[in-house]
């Protein structure tokens, strides 16, 4: 580190030492950058540059033409507790409400927190529609074939470097790629389980994993998971001892809806168990690269051994749902995967392979990672304000470390899809609960998507949703 970066630190550090001693407290004004730079004897610029580090901290904030201020700490609302869904397997029926859900979407003017989209406003983005755009304008015959099963080469290989991050050793060969997460979920279930099976699921869990175990007639077994912790394994080793089970689906890092992270050491101890106990996880990672802090954490992968597990995932999250590219890793069911891949979809969309694949090489894609994950930080922590300021006493709120997604329970006795209708109604979608679970659970919870709307938008939406929840009816 030079001389200016060490001084500019030190002029942070100057600062937070006098936030934590007490001296400056939240609210009061800090001094002014010209008193600073005389007092410290440094120039103008290094202030600046410090105050702007401490900004990135949300230690102070600007406020135009009154100078800089100390910020209150971020209180947050508490969370919700681990889940208590049912102890046996249950037929699924939540396809018309989410259909409802997932129209709701069409209608335009509405706030829209009710689905899992990403922000697409990012340069990355642009970035790749333009290797699009420059693709399609090629009078190359290969990017207008089909790409059959198991997909794109070069699209293949980029994914198999990209596991490297997530602790994931395999080789483009073991790669299929998919019509977005949602097919290879669907082809993963296909190839381990027949109408009439019991598979396990985390409860609550994303409604699409829930329509797809639906439209293959499979029965589901809710385990309880914990908002941080991610599912019980004691409750899965039972489940294991007491059904039998053809594969466990989860969402490791940072699941829909409920945003937990499992600890590697879980992780592990999952894949262990699984293991021996011969059934399949299929594991849903379309959310791993979004985490806010330190490294992308691991994928349950990571431990597998055997072939046992079937990740899954996309460009969907991070870049854009549109273009509808994912793939799984399927390990042992390699060759039954590219058969199903063939009889469900023939292929994948050739050009967007091809621009994903040229985009990832391209190397931009981890600055792009380290964008999104920034703003999607922001947004929770504006969002977990908002939320302790404005929802009612008693409001539990998820606080996670990566994705765009919050689970919130409401107080007793509030009808989450009464209140989905009532606020559509007010201009606001939210996804109501009941859609996470395959028993009807849920009925006061709803899951929000504070990642897509602007922070206008956001205090907009939720200050129309406290309204509803303080008088509902
Ligand atoms: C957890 C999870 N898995 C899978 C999907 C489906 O992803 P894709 O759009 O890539 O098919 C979603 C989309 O919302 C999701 O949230």
């Amino acid at each position: 580190m030079g001389r200016r970066g060490l001084r500019y630190e030190q002029v942070a550090g100057h600062i937070r030492d006098q936030v934590r001693r007490g001296v400056l407290r939240p609210g009061e004004r800090i001094p002014s950058v010209r008193s600073l730079s005389r007092r410290l004897g440094v120039s103008v610029s290094t202030v600046v540059q410090g105050y702007g580090l401490l900004q990135d901290e949300r230690l102070i904030e600007s406020r135009p033409q009154s100078g800089y201020y100390v910020r209150a700490p971020a209180r947050r609302p508490p969370a919700p507790a681990m889940s208590r869904p049912e102890s046996y397997p249950v037929p699924v029926t939540v396809s018309e409400l989410a259909l409802q859900v997932v129209q709701a979407y069409r209608t335009s003017g509405v706030i829209q927190m009710g689905t899992a989209l990403p922000r697409t406003d990012f340069p990355g983005v642009a970035q790749l529609h333009r290797t699009l755009a420059t693709l399609a304008r090629r009078p190359d015959s290969r990017l207008r074939d089909y790409d059959m099963p198991p997909g794109n080469d070069a699209l293949r290989l980029q994914i198999a470097r990209r596991a490297v991050d997530a602790g994931v050793a395999v080789s483009p060969d073991d790669a299929v790629v998919t019509n977005g997460c949602q097919e290879a979920l669907v082809l993963c279930l296909r190839a381990v389980a027949e109408a009439g099976d019991t598979v396990a699921i985390e409860s609550p869990a994303f409604f699409g994993i829930l329509q797809a175990v639906e439209s293959l007639g499979l029965k589901a077994l809710e385990i309880p998971t914990d908002p941080k912790h991610g599912i019980s394994l004691d409750a899965l080793r039972l489940a294991l001892e007491q059904w039998p089970l053809k594969a466990v689906l989860l969402t490791p890092n940072f699941s829909n809806p409920l945003g937990y992270c499992m600890a590697d050491a879980r992780k592990e101890e999952l894949v262990t168990l699984l293991e021996a106990a011969g059934v399949p996880l299929i594991e849903d990672d379309i959310n791993g690269d979004l985490n806010y802090q330190g490294n992308r954490p691991k994928a349950a992968k990571a431990w597998d051994r055997s072939g046992n597990v079937l990740l899954c995932s996309s460009l969907s999250k991070t870049l854009d749902p549109g273009l509808r590219i994912g793939w799984t890793l399927p390990g042992r069911f390699r060759d039954k995967l590219i058969h199903l891949k063939l009889v469900n979809s023939m292929a994948s969309a050739t050009l967007p392979a091809y621009a994903a694949a040229e985009y990832l090489e391209s190397g931009g894609h981890d600055r792009h990672l380290r964008t999104i994950r920034k703003a999607y930080r922001e947004r929770r922590d504006r969002f977990l304000e908002l939320a302790q300021r404005l929802f009612p006493e008693g409001v539990r709120v998820t606080s996670p470390e990566g994705g765009f997604i919050a689970w919130i329970e409401l107080s007793h006795g509030i009808d989450a899809v009464q209140l989905y209708h009532q606020a559509i109604q007010r201009g606001v979608s939210i996804a109501p609960g009941p859609l996470f679970s395959p028993s009807g659970k849920y009925g006061c919870f709803i899951r929000l998507n504070f990642g897509q709307v602007g922070f206008e938008d956001m205090a907009k939406g939720l200050s129309i949703l406290s309204g509803l929840l303080s008088k509902p009816g």
